[in-house]
């Protein structure tokens, strides 16, 4: 059985925090494209169990609304909400505002990389600016996070990483090449995360989601088995929980996977998905 073979674990929320090897009653998370999204959904489930959450994007607006929509649940939970607005193109940030991050939150025991892009490309479009965009924040702004990241959790050894990662890293696609490249880099760096980092009990959970109905999937034409962002958080940290390696949300998007992975090249070249 391979890392992206059938997941383990269940799929039903859980109390527990998301975190291997963590002290006890640790919950403290940091989730980086927070404002909308699965990002958003999981930063309301944490807070509503307690969790001291930094949650981070571009659109400070959403996520003081996000913080506010969280109020209720952090005063019965004893939950946090800090926010932060932050591109994550901007490489050169990251290592500051982690260390700010970590001492405000009192630690880290779990960290979600949710920021993501995927410009519309047209079918017979080649363009760099546009791919070079997709490449800076899904490949390059989750290495810039996660090196950090595994830095600290290698030296604690404790922790959870989850990457949001994408069905459409499994193949080359069509539709969107860099897109696609983009999550099988984020795949791959992943992989090679956990197996580096689980020999010190520290977790990399990657996720795969199918279609979730988020501002990215917005007006697309032809999805199926739209997952809501609370369902999609709620499989993400049951995942994390589980010490799944490689999840597909919702799960039987990997019998998709699966025979996707399957098909030969020189039929997949003519389907369009
Ligand atoms: N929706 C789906 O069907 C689907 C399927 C498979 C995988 N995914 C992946 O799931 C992840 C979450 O996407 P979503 O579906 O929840 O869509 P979404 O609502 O568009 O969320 C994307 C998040 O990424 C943040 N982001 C984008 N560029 C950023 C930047 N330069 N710096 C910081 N944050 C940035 C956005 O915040 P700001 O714009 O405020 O910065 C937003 O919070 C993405 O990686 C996506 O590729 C989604």
């Amino acid at each position: 059985m391979t890392d992206s073979d059938q997941p383990q674990g269940s799929a039903a929320p859980s109390t527990q925090p998301a975190v291997a090897g963590a002290p006890a009653g640790a919950r403290r998370a940091i989730v980086v494209g927070a404002s909308s999204g699965m990002g958003a959904a999981l930063v309301r489930q944490l807070a509503g169990e307690g969790y001291k959450v930094a949650a981070l994007a571009r659109r400070s607006d959403r996520l003081e609304e996000l913080a506010a929509s969280c109020a209720e649940a952090c005063a019965a939970s004893g939950g946090r909400v800090v926010v932060r607005a932050h591109d994550v193109t901007d490489h050169g940030e990251v290592p500051e505002l982690f260390e700010e991050l970590v001492e405000d939150l009192g630690g880290l025991d779990l960290f979600i990389f949710a920021a993501g892009v995927m410009p519309k490309i047209e079918p017979r479009e080649y363009s760099t600016t546009k791919d070079f965009e997709i490449v800076e924040v899904n490949v390059k702004g989750c290495i810039a996070w996660t090196n950090q990241v595994a830095q600290l959790m290698q030296t604690q050894r404790f922790g959870t990483i989850v990457g949001i990662s994408s069905i459409a890293g499994d193949r080359g696609r069509k539709g969107n090449p860099v897109y696609c490249t983009s999550k099988a880099a984020m795949n791959t760096y992943l992989e090679a995360l956990r197996n580096r980092l689980s020999e010190v009990g520290v977790h990399v959970c990657t996720i795969k989601p199918g279609f979730v109905a988020t501002q990215m999937t917005d007006g697309m034409e032809g999805l199926f088995w739209l997952a809501k962002p609370e369902q999609a958080a709620a499989q993400i940290l049951a995942a994390a929980r589980n010490r799944a390696n490689v999840r597909y949300v919702f799960r039987r998007w990997w019998i998709v996977g699966t025979i996707v992975k399957s098909i030969p090249s020189f039929l997949f070249r003519h389907l369009n998905i």
